[in-house]
């Protein structure tokens, strides 16, 4: 993959001697906040050669949704008939009628034809130009930027324009608003990504108490076991044809599993899995680490592959261990890794929210080392309002992809309600969490309508494992609501109506609280149990 993307194509160079016109131009992106720490030093000299990128919009987006049902509905005559990759590729890549547009724009503008090469891959065209021709191109002002205690330095506009004619078949030009300089570790603290970080919160909830009981079917409600979710849900089955079948489970480094609290928990709970390990593919230079030893770091890690394994033994299980030590991931880093397009098509990925790599460590980007498995498990989330809409969609897509060729995605909804993490909700704008807001907090990815959002359900105190489960309301509160990015897949129709019917008709709350148009993305799409899980960790099963 990455060798396909290297190589370049040659435009085709017909010179069309085209009259340099002038052309009614548009605002079409804008900086929304200027950076902090950075200031404005001075002009870029109009002579300097800038490596111009102009991302062109995918083609037939529009129709995905539509593409995903009709192979992932059982109904469907389509039902299971995956796209391969190259299938994908070609549906989505930007069209003739995008690449003639922008290039003739370009030559008319007087940039000649053998200066522009297209990406294989059909969604970016390049050119280096001068900063004044990208200038006038834009109608832009380029300016040098110096970071105030570094006095590192990275170039940029405010804003810049299209002609309108354009706009429509143009995502986004690169280098111009987007602020995107790393300073190495101190910059990482202010970015997202680092999932993983125990910093971040998203492991299990902390109440690590140690096991004081035995464990039984008659002590579901204070302990969740491997047989317990068996009983609960009637799993009685042993995987056979696992050769076939490949189940994936995302962890972001440095969360890592320890194979000691692996061995502790089988002993247990499934003595045939002692001493089986899940399949490590390191993506980014990622490392198993065992050198940062506690709940913090080793909790989530060995929950997933614990339960994930318990439950589908035979199957082996890969974990997709993602991002090194020095700069961790976000979520576009272990979608690169399934799929090599990914790494670069409509900007690639975001350095405010995931690692950029290859890295100064010395980890590599991990472009398309894998095939994507069939299932692919991911614990993790972040506040939606903290990506950006481009960030979100462009991820989001990738799901949608995926289920394309195939691969289902599952997401857990979080453990905080309506709220984000830590409990805060939004102001009005979105722009701020805090615990005095009230604005209900999505989650995301869970918010994006394509992959499968995944609630939690206790059994309730008292009760057993023959009741009805309730929604999780101890340990945590399973996370859930309406997303402010995506409307609601055609899918979901039915189920969100039901929903609002019975719960929302009169809304016991204030308008605007949440996205309450009734075309918005709700999740969970499901739920299971998700309270009191028991996990071999550190020499105790807690
Ligand atoms: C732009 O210049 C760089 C450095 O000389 C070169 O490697 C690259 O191929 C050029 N790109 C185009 C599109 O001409
Ligand atoms: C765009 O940037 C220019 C120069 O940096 C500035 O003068 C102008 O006000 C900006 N326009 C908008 C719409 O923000
Ligand atoms: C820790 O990880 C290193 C590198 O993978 C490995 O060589 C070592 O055996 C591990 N130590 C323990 C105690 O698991
Ligand atoms: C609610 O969501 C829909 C679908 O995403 C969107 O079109 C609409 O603008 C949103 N409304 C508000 C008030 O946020």
């Amino acid at each position: 993959m990455a060798r396909v993307l290297a190589a370049l194509l040659v435009l085709a160079s017909v010179v069309v001697a085209a009259p340099s016109r002038r052309s009614l131009h548009a605002l079409h992106e804008k900086r929304a906040m200027e950076p902090t720490d950075w200031v404005k030093s001075r002009r870029v000299d109009p002579d300097w050669v800038l490596p111009m990128r102009f991302g062109l919009v995918q083609s037939n987006l529009d129709k995905l949704e539509e593409m995903l049902v009709e192979v992932s509905h059982p109904r469907s005559p389509k039902f299971g008939q995956h796209y391969s990759p190259a299938e994908v590729m070609d549906t989505f890549a930007p069209s003739k009628e995008s690449v003639d547009a922008v290039t003739d724009w370009l030559v008319s503008s007087g940039i000649s034809r053998d200066r522009l090469r297209l990406t294989s891959n059909r969604g970016w065209i390049h050119v280096n130009a001068t900063t004044a021709e990208i200038e006038d191109l834009l109608k832009a002002e380029y300016h040098i930027y110096t970071h105030v205690e570094t006095g590192a330095e990275q170039l940029g506009c405010h804003n810049y324009s299209l002609p309108i004619r354009i706009r429509d078949h143009v995502d986004l030009v690169k280098p111009t608003v987007h602020f995107n300089h790393r300073l190495g570790a101190n910059a990482k603290a202010k970015r997202f990504g680092g999932l993983g970080m125990p910093s971040i919160g998203n492991g299990p909830k902390k109440s690590s108490k140690a096991v004081t009981i035995t464990p039984s079917l008659e002590t579901c409600d204070q302990m969740i076991t491997l047989d317990c979710l068996r009983a609960l849900y009637n799993i009685n089955y042993t995987p056979v044809a696992t050769d076939k079948n490949t189940f994936g489970v995302v962890e972001f480094t440095p969360q890592a599993f320890l194979p000691g609290d692996l061995d502790l928990f089988f002993r247990n709970f499934s003595p045939s899995l002692v001493g089986v390990r899940p399949k490590s593919v390191l993506i980014d230079g990622a490392v198993v680490q065992n050198t940062s030893r506690s709940f913090n770091f080793n909790g989530e890690s060995d929950l997933d592959l614990q339960y994930a394994m318990g439950l589908t033994a035979p199957q082996q299980i890969t974990l997709l261990q993602t991002g090194d030590l020095s700069q961790g991931a976000g979520f576009d880093n272990w979608l690169d890794a399934l799929d090599g397009p990914f790494c670069t098509f409509d900007g690639g990925d975001d350095p405010t929210q995931d690692g950029i790599y290859p890295d100064a460590a010395g980890s590599p980007a991990s472009c398309g080392i894998i095939a994507p498995p069939n299932v692919v498990s991911i614990s993790y989330g972040q506040d939606e309002a903290t990506a950006s809409v481009h960030y979100a969609t462009r991820q989001c897509n990738e799901y949608g992809k995926l289920g394309l060729m195939g691969t289902s995605v599952v997401y857990s909804s979080g453990d905080n309600g309506v709220a984000g993490f830590n409990n805060v909700c939004l102001d009005s704008s979105h722009q701020d969490a805090t615990s005095s807001n009230t604005i209900f907090n999505p989650e995301f990815p869970s918010s994006c309508p394509f992959v499968t959002a995944v609630g939690a359900t206790q059994v309730n105190p008292g009760s057993t494992i023959n009741d009805p489960e309730g929604a999780c309301e101890q340990v945590i509160f399973s996370g859930g609501g309406f997303s402010n990015i995506f409307q609601m897949p055609s899918y979901q129709t039915d189920a969100v109506n039901a929903y609002i019917k019975a719960h929302l008709t009169p809304s016991p709350f204030t308008p605007g609280q949440f996205n309450d148009t009734g075309n918005a993305r709700g999740f969970p799409d499901v739920a299971a149990n998700g309270a009191n899980y028991i996990i071999g960790q550190h020499k105790r099963v807690l």
